[in-house]
């Protein structure tokens, strides 16, 4: 190379250099974008309020700096509707670059976003919707919450050995609904139980009263219940109204229909209610008693189940970004997501390396009045357990 074409080479590489200076600013490239579209208004934006609030409290917690970079956490309301979802997943993508998508308060929100998260090799993070399927639908997409054949299987077994030989399921109808029904209904059957009658009730502006009159009728031990959370306050109310209390039969479900943040506005019908779940504001250690004082405080609400899928959400993203020293590659980040293991403040987790689901304890409460205020008052534990319906190859 003669001096010439050497300085030319130089030129052209600091010019190169510049170009790419300037096509990335410094500031672009030391930020990472969390875009977390979650219910804010609509029916379902109490799980809005409460992993967001949660997201927030845990980067308070800790620095809003992961491996030199500066976390960004974009908010986006899609009110429930799955178009909106999509829509805003794909601007997050396009026009800010996100490295992480996050949120999706409902199943048909995060369904309807899968896709875009494979296109875009974007990570997808889980925190609310529950339909086991979903993490099928994209090798991107891994799950802080639970999933619905996690949460019913415990309740199912628990009512069988606990007296409960007749059941009636009423599910709201859609995908986790249906998901809590078929594991109900298979894993009591199988422990000698009988179904009655399976009812499902539509989604939207639910009205009870019509299904409760049919659970009343075949009058069975109990009414096997899953609605969506935001939702239970709803039921019991009109559970109550028509006496099925008073009738004595029992309520048992998943913990969404005792859900934390509407529990202690439910009255007396909920006492005694015996549900199994992931999480509640009561249990009672440590490191959840400072997490339900710190979200509190901040929040001015009691955290729900919601809460923790987000909270652990934001734990999920700080760790793998710490594994790949910043790299926001998304194949890397998912691969540093597998199998990583800490405390939550609903007890131990781990994200199966498998199937990219939660794996952690399910309790089985019951409702009792603490002090002033109803809680879900844990009083068996089942350990690191699994969605029942994804089997290790
Ligand atoms: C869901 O849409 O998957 C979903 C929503 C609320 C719940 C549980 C599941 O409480």
């Amino acid at each position: 190379m003669n001096k010439r074409t050497l300085l030319k080479s130089m030129t052209a590489l600091s010019a190169g250099a510049l170009l790419a200076g300037a096509m990335l600013p410094a500031a672009a490239q030391d930020t990472v974008k969390i875009g977390l579209i979650l219910p804010m208004t609509g029916p379902f934006a109490s799980t809005g309020r409460q992993i967001d609030g949660a997201a927030r409290l845990y980067m308070q917690q800790n620095g809003a700096t992961v491996a030199g970079k500066k976390i960004e956490l974009i908010l986006k309301d899609d009110a429930g509707a799955p178009d909106t979802t999509k829509r805003l997943a794909q601007e997050l993508i396009v026009n800010d670059k996100v490295t992480f998508l996050a949120g999706f308060g409902l199943t048909p929100l995060a369904l309807a976003t899968a896709p875009l998260a494979t296109e875009g090799k974007v990570p997808m993070i889980v925190m609310a919707a529950g339909t086991s399927i979903i993490t099928d639908r994209s090798p991107f997409i891994v799950r802080t919450g639970f999933t619905l054949p996690q949460t019913t299987y415990p309740i199912a077994d628990w009512a069988a050995k606990n007296n409960i030989k007749k059941a009636v399921t009423l599910v709201s109808d859609f995908a986790p609904g249906v998901d809590a029904e078929t594991v109900f209904k298979s894993r009591f059957t199988a422990a000698g139980g009988q179904v009655l009658a399976e009812l499902r009730v539509p989604l939207r502006n639910p009205d009870f009263a019509p299904f409760l009159q049919r659970v009343r009728d075949a009058s069975p031990d109990a009414v096997f219940v899953f609605v969506p959370s935001g939702v239970g306050s709803i039921f019991m109310k009109q559970f109550a109204e028509r006496g099925l209390d008073k009738a004595g039969i029992k309520i048992i479900g998943p913990g969404d229909v005792t859900d934390d943040d509407i529990l202690n506005d439910m009255g007396d019908v909920a006492l005694g209610v015996v549900t199994s779940h992931h999480y509640s504001a009561a249990h009672p250690s440590a490191m959840n008693k400072a997490y339900v004082e710190a979200f509190r405080k901040m929040n001015n609400i009691r955290p729900n189940f919601m809460s923790v899928g987000g909270y652990d959400g934001m734990a999920l993203i700080y760790k793998a970004l710490a594994a790949t020293k910043g790299d926001t590659n998304g194949e890397k980040l998912v691969a540093a997501m597998k199998g990583l293991s800490w405390e939550s403040p609903r007890g131990p987790l781990t994200i199966d390396a498998q199937f990219r689901e939660p794996v952690q304890n399910m309790y089985i409460r019951k409702v009792e009045k603490v002090g002033n205020e109803l809680h879900n008052v844990e009083f068996e534990t089942l350990t690191a357990v699994k969605d029942p319906t994804k089997v290790a190859k």
